[in-house]
């Protein structure tokens, strides 16, 4: 009996083991990607600052719902406060604990349209892989505006990533997916209620949930609402998808729920922009009613 108990107590002992030295082997993978330093050439070297260009970025800054994550007056917040890891959205303004102190028009370029900071490295969660998207115009535009937030003192402690968490981040979260190192010129059409400006404008305010080609997909989070194709959308009625982006409110009365779906955000949104949006959803190739024939 002592015999097999000494077997199993040793058995159990390889296997914590193996246990232990698979965290451990997970715990550095993560590390050595989050410590990875990217190599990146911000293309917006000087903004102005005229009010066109500042009402734009702010305009921007609006339906990009940056302050859904960075807190009211992008005055920096604690996304997340659990065990494995406590996650933070900066202060972007120039008060205490503000990134807007020291940040030159480089350092703002890269971390909006790169997702990697000024000492090279990635910045997690940050959508900057959608945001890659934007026009030099626009990029300058929302950095111009950037510039100009009321300073707001917050000193957060910094994101921090634990063991556990770091474990976690292999299955949870492909951090290298975050950074962006080349630099894709964009210029952006027209503003107007036409399906190539509306085509752009999905490509910074819609991809990064509902994919790259728009068909949506699974939920991002276990407790999460899978996300849904918008070639259906494209076939509701202008009114309807207004109604739906406006008051996050489907044709079939049922809402959209706005703690998956930024819809306060797109409230700020010009009817010309939805109708932009609308004309491109309907040029989308209509799988969803191919794959239901
Ligand atoms: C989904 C949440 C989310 C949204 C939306 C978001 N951010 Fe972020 N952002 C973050 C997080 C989280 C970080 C910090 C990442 C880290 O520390 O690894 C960050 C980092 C940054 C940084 C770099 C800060 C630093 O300390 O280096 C800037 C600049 C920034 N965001 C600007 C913006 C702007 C501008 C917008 C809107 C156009 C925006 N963010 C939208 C979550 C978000
Ligand atoms: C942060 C992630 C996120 C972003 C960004 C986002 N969506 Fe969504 N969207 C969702 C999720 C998740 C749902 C499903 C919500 C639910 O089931 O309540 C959804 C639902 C919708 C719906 C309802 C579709 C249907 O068939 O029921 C429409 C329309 C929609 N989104 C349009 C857009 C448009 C247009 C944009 C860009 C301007 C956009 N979304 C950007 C996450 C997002």
């Amino acid at each position: 009996m002592k015999r097999i108990l000494k077997g199993v107590g040793l058995l159990l002992g390889v296997l914590v083991g193996l246990v232990v030295v698979a965290a451990g082997v997970l715990y550095v993978r993560t590390g050595m990607k989050l410590n990875k330093t990217y190599e990146v050439t911000p293309a917006v070297t000087s903004v102005r600052a005229d009010s066109v260009q500042l009402a734009r970025g702010n305009h921007l800054a609006q339906i990009l719902f940056c302050n859904e994550c960075h807190g009211e007056g992008m005055a920096g917040n604690v996304m997340v406060d659990a065990p494995p890891f406590r996650m933070i959205a900066p202060n972007l303004t120039a008060g205490a604990g503000g990134i807007g102190r020291t940040f030159t028009d480089a350092d703002w370029d890269r971390a909006l349209r790169h997702g990697v900071g000024p000492d090279g490295k990635v910045n997690i969660v940050m959508p900057a892989p959608m945001f890659h998207h934007l026009s030099d115009a626009d990029a300058e535009a929302l950095i111009a505006y950037l510039k100009t937030l009321e300073p707001v003192d917050n000193e957060l402690a910094p994101t921090e990533i634990r063991f556990l968490g770091r474990v976690l981040f292999n299955f949870m979260l492909d951090v290298e997916q975050y950074a962006v190192a080349a630099h894709t010129p964009v210029t952006h059409p027209t503003p107007g209620p036409t399906r190539d400006y509306g085509q752009y404008l999905t490509s910074i305010a819609c991809t990064e949930c509902h994919g790259e080609d728009l068909r949506g997909g699974p939920s991002f989070a276990p407790e999460g609402p899978p996300v849904p194709d918008l070639t259906a959308a494209g076939a509701w009625t202008f009114d309807l998808f207004k109604t739906a982006l406006r008051d996050g409110v489907r044709p079939s009365g049922q809402a959209i729920d706005p703690e998956w779906m930024p819809v306060e955000a797109f409230q700020h949104m010009t009817d010309d922009e939805m109708q932009a949006i609308h004309q491109y959803l309907q040029t989308l190739p209509d799988q969803a009613v191919v794959a239901a024939n």
